[in-house]
């Protein structure tokens, strides 16, 4: 392949670098992946409304987001054990992040420390991703944790209380090696999960939703946070569950389907986020993940409300394909094709852009 020119290039230098089994754990989607391939058909499917001839003099991508003043929309998904695609694991990514001004959401499940990353000589800007924990009090100290080293905001993931039926994953025989760690959750409980009674309840009957989280966990971290910690959450499809988050005092919200690799056959973020949007008319910000591997599908995000988007898979393609500089390049690749987007749809600023550059589906 010559130099790697879009997200599509670093995909499939991964693919040829990566063993058949890490490949899997990182692309597959859940069940028959329905909602994976959602995710990346829907976005282009959307048509767009080019605009001719309007005053561009002066563009820019710079916005505010939760209190911090941004370069462009475009965040760092939060995905586990980046020392599974590259040597230097998140350092790496951190540093790609740093380089480009991209916050970058670091997952619990990382196998580098929040605070080695927080003290790089250019650290990122880092937020923190984690699930609720058996025990109230570890959830409260991760999170304490994280804000300790420097977090600007933290995320907890609430769609994924239980695994996702990930076949293609399972076909691969993929194990985590022993040298992935999980470091800021050694110490912790795991969930009490115990084997099913044969012929019984394969889930419901192993224990493991008897410390699933609800909304009354929220209440309590809320409680429990220093007033003012910024509490996004991820991974909210519904309109009435974002009402909810409204009411319990969230940030922000983080529409996604955990890039299809939780429950197969929801719908796409892209056929989300209008009905969310509405019900959060404004009164918090939201971002959108999945399927996100083109400026335009940036613009398309922002133009159904979102404040910005965030990259899973491919920063871990770029990761897997060059490390570091690989990241900051795709990263500037998907800047400058928002970029482009936005001067040919007459768009000066993020704030340009709304439901009008979209075009109108065509009559039946
Ligand atoms: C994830 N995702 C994820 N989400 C999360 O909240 N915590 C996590 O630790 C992980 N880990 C993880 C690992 C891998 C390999 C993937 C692919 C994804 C979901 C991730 O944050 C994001 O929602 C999706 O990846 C977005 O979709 P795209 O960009 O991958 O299409």
């Amino acid at each position: 392949m010559t130099a790697p020119l879009c997200a599509q290039d670093y995909a499939e230098l991964a693919r040829a670098r990566l063993d058949p089994a890490t490949w899997a754990w990182l692309e597959s989607g859940g069940a028959d992946e329905c909602t994976t391939r959602a995710n990346l058909d829907a976005w282009p499917a959307l048509r767009l409304r080019g605009r001719v001839l309007r005053p561009l003099a002066g563009a820019h991508t710079r916005l505010e987001l939760g209190g911090q003043a941004l370069a462009h929309p475009i965040l760092i998904a939060p995905t586990a054990w980046h020392g599974l695609v590259h040597a230097d694991g998140e350092t790496a990514t951190a540093l790609a992040a740093a380089a480009t001004g991209t916050p970058y959401v670091l997952s619990a499940q990382s196998g580098t420390a929040i605070e080695a990353l927080a003290t790089l000589p250019e650290p990122p800007l880092l937020w923190f991703q984690f699930y609720a924990q058996v025990r109230r009090e570890d959830t409260l100290a991760l999170a304490a944790r994280a804000l300790r080293a420097g977090a600007r905001a933290l995320v907890l993931t609430v769609d994924a209380p239980v695994n996702g039926v990930r076949n293609a994953e399972q076909r691969s025989g993929f194990r985590p090696p022993a040298h992935i760690r999980s470091v800021h959750l050694e110490g912790l409980s795991p969930p009490a999960a115990r084997p099913a009674p044969a012929g019984g309840s394969p889930l419901f009957g192993s224990g493991l939703l008897e410390s699933a989280p609800t909304w009354d966990d929220v209440t309590w971290l809320r409680e429990h946070l220093p007033a003012g910690t910024p509490l996004w959450l991820k991974g909210v499809l519904d309109p009435e569950d974002a009402r909810l988050a409204l009411a319990h005092g969230i940030d922000g919200l983080i529409v996604s389907n955990h890039g299809g690799r939780c429950l197969d056959t929801l719908p796409s973020t892209c056929e989300a986020l209008p009905a969310v949007a509405r019900a959060v008319a404004g009164r918090i910000p939201l971002l959108a993940d999945g399927g996100i591997r083109r400026g335009t599908d940036i613009l398309k995000a922002l133009a159904l409300g979102a404040r910005g988007v965030l990259i899973g898979r491919p920063a871990l393609h770029a990761l897997a394909a060059g490390g570091a500089p690989a990241l900051a390049h795709l990263i500037q690749v998907l800047r400058g094709e928002l970029e482009v987007a936005m001067a040919l749809t007459g768009c000066r600023t993020l704030a340009d852009i709304g439901p009008s550059v979209l075009a109108a589906p065509p009559p039946r």
